[in-house]
């Protein structure tokens, strides 16, 4: 199982370690425009293996792309990051140019990858890559709802004074500070339901500082995160790799699903060998509906700053 991480920053380098130490792919390639980096990150990472025991081979590249030829499947994490005060919308301008490049290059060498989109504003730019690729759309899977999921069941956890292995929870909708949708009616606390151990307004504050997650890491670290980010790739790329059949919220492309169409925007998926195996309609109440559908109305507006 050969796989490429595009962007040899902070994502893109903890997603590669994170893949290496889980030890299921037998190659991963970082590579990254600035000349030398990825090449010496990965042989940094390298010099863990028999540390952190993998025989994951890890290579670098200053942007050959025929070093990554044959990848089943390809992670998308360069671009810029977003600085304290920004919206992740705000990168479009930078972010889309980079993200069409990079996902055209991948394509013309590895033409049967699966492509996971991480840079941002994540839900458009997984959108243009369905529009220059025109792969299906089982192959291209945007990676937020996993991120946004883990912060959500960790701010459950410090509310509930749990566990996180108790905890279980997801968010879907768009992958942005205002367009998250945490579905707090439907988390558990060891299979109880936690409104049965929280108040409505101990469950709204958890779901706004879920929903400022991202945010709130930026200005304590002066730029995005990348544990977590990195971490959430690496478990999208497990699934597919292994043909996990689990259950993760991603930017998909719906063409139909949850009274959507033409729009990538976090809904609970089926992973397996194939990317997207099937996609999971959950009965939301009203509040939950409306809650995406404005969600999906933010996603369109910064789709339409696109030039595609
Ligand atoms: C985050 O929320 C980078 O969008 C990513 O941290």
């Amino acid at each position: 199982m050969k796989v490429t991480v595009v962007g040899a920053g902070a994502v893109g380098a903890s997603c590669a370690e994170y893949i290496a130490i889980k030890d299921f792919a037998s190659e991963v390639v970082l590579l990254d425009i600035k000349e030398g980096y990825a090449e010496g990150k990965a042989m940094d990472l390298m010099q863990t293996a028999s540390l952190n025991g993998f025989d994951t081979k890890l290579t670098g590249s200053t942007n050959d792309y025929s070093k990554t030829a044959g990848s089943q499947i390809c992670v998308i994490t360069s671009g810029i990051p977003r600085k304290p005060g920004m919206t992740r919308e705000e990168l479009i301008g930078i972010n889309a140019g980079i993200v069409k490049t990079v996902a055209t290059n991948l394509i013309s060498h590895s033409p049967e990858a699966i492509i996971i989109v991480v840079s941002n504003p994540m839900d458009t730019m997984t959108y243009l890559t369905h529009k220059v690729t025109g792969l299906p759309k089982n192959r291209i899977i945007g990676m937020g709802g996993a991120l946004d999921s883990a912060r959500f069941k960790y701010r459950l956890a410090e509310a509930l004074g749990a566990p996180i292995s108790d905890v279980d929870g997801m968010v879907i909708g768009g992958h942005s500070d205002t367009g998250m949708v945490p579905l707090t009616r439907l988390a558990t606390r060891n299979s109880v339901p936690v409104s049965e151990f929280l108040s409505k307004e101990r469950l709204e504050q958890v779901m706004e500082d879920t929903k400022v997650g991202g945010a709130t890491l930026t200005k304590l670290l002066g730029t995005s995160a990348w544990y977590a980010p990195g971490a959430a790739v690496s478990a999208l790329v497990q699934a597919i790799a292994c043909d996990q059949k689990k259950m993760f919220p991603c930017s998909a492309l719906l063409d139909g699903a949850y009274g959507m169409n033409d729009i990538c925007i976090g809904v609970p998926v089926i992973l397996g060998r194939n990317g997207i195996e099937s996609i999971v309609e959950v009965e939301l109440d009203a509040a939950e509906k409306a809650h995406m559908s404005e969600s999906a109305e933010g996603v369109r507006k910064t789709n339409a700053l696109l030039d595609v």
